[in-house]
């Protein structure tokens, strides 16, 4: 007898997600009796009227893998627990839940089961759903490498490149022009992005959200890298870091199906502080943002996505529900999702790597 699964993509884009997508594709068509289904834009697809669903086979994913983006889209907006509908009457947009619904529609589809491929707030729905009697199983994935049950997503290594390669370009310009250069990177309240790209990128701070930073000690380090004027620095700066008695960049996205602090901008918060706090040197300010998660996957996140579609599709064939992917000490394991979500993997500051950024010369401002 034929079985289903259906694919939902859920929340920002991240590269490697057609790869897990494919992943699960190929394992299942191993099996001869699975057919893989794509919702479109994580749950709208189910929810819509019309549905928008989309059979994925061995030649829908074929050579899909060095994709970034998703092929059945995605959403960070709304949700099966808070879907918004327009209230003509009070002219005012609410918020309903339609999980029964949607788990009733699953079932009269035929679908056996679900897999979420989705960050943190991802998982959560995943969770409830499971609670609610869904059968699902959760893939995790950020760039933020923030989430404390896995030792890695994929799509971090790919935005680390990214940020690297924009160090080296920044680099060839800062020195032709004796100029200091502030880079911003992703990484919500976590350094992850920030203290890789500045570690292999050889930049001169690097400035986290769990080491806050005392602009002063910071110009030090920067006027170490002048001798009579000439000279350069580059500046790594995670989107989440803020001064030691200051606050985060931040502002309140509020869009519909939509409520967020949105982060961005402190590359120019510092320029001002720094020449604010006296600091001389021609200032350059570079947002790298949605460039990110954007393009070609890494090998090694290509590889990571593939294992995680595999494993994912393979708790699904085993009945391992309530289960989200993971790795772990080289391994691809399975973490129960109650304990998957919520909990945020910070950068030690007394960890080894850090210790090997400053020993490299890397200041953290502190
Ligand atoms: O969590 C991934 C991430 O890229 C963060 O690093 C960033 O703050 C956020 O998403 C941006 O979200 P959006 O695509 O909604 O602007």
């Amino acid at each position: 007898m034929m079985k289903r699964v259906l694919l939902a993509t859920s929340g920002g884009d991240c590269p490697g997600l057609n790869a897990v997508i494919r992943g699960v594709v190929k394992r299942a068509a191993m099996e001869g009796n699975w057919e893989v289904l794509g919702s479109i834009q994580a749950y709208n697809g189910i929810l819509w009227e019309p549905t928008e669903i989309k059979i994925l086979t061995e030649s829908t994913v074929k050579d899909i893998h060095n994709l970034g983006g998703t092929i059945i889209e995605t959403t960070n907006k709304g949700g099966p627990f808070a879907w918004p509908l327009f209230n003509k009457q009070t002219g005012q947009w609410e918020y309903v839940d339609r999980s029964d619904e949607m788990i009733r529609k699953l079932r009269l589809m035929g679908v056996d089961a679900v897999i979420c491929i989705g960050g943190d707030g991802s998982q959560r729905i995943s969770h409830q759903l499971y609670e609610k009697g869904l059968d699902i199983v959760g893939v995790p994935k950020t760039i933020d490498n923030d989430l404390s049950a896995t030792d890695l997503t994929f799509g971090f290594r790919t935005a680390v490149q990214i940020a690297t390669e924009a160090i080296d370009k920044l680099v060839t310009t800062a020195a032709s022009h004796n100029r200091t250069f502030i880079m911003e990177v992703m990484g919500r309240n976590t350094g992850w992005i920030a203290l890789e790209a500045a570690l292999a990128g050889g930049a001169d701070v690097c400035l986290i959200p769990e080491i806050p930073y005392d602009v002063n000690k910071i110009i030090d380090k920067l006027n170490s890298k002048y001798k009579r004027g000439r000279g350069y620095a580059i500046i790594v700066v995670a989107e989440g870091a803020q001064p030691k008695d200051g606050h985060i960049v931040a502002e309140k996205a509020d869009e519909i199906g939509y409520s967020n602090m949105r982060m961005g901008g402190i590359a120019f918060e510092l320029s001002r502080q720094l020449k604010e706090a006296g600091f001389e040197g021609d200032i350059r300010e570079t947002v790298l943002g949605h460039l990110q998660r954007g393009g070609v996957p890494v090998a090694y996140d290509r590889i990571l996505a593939t294992r995680f579609g595999v494993k994912a599709f393979e708790l699904v064939k085993d009945g391992l529900f309530g289960q989200m992917v993971s790795f772990k000490q080289s391994e691809i394991i399975s973490v129960p999702l109650s304990e998957a979500v919520g909990h945020t993997k910070f950068v030690e500051p007394d960890s080894e790597i850090v210790h090997a950024a400053r020993s490299c010369g890397i200041s953290f401002g502190d």
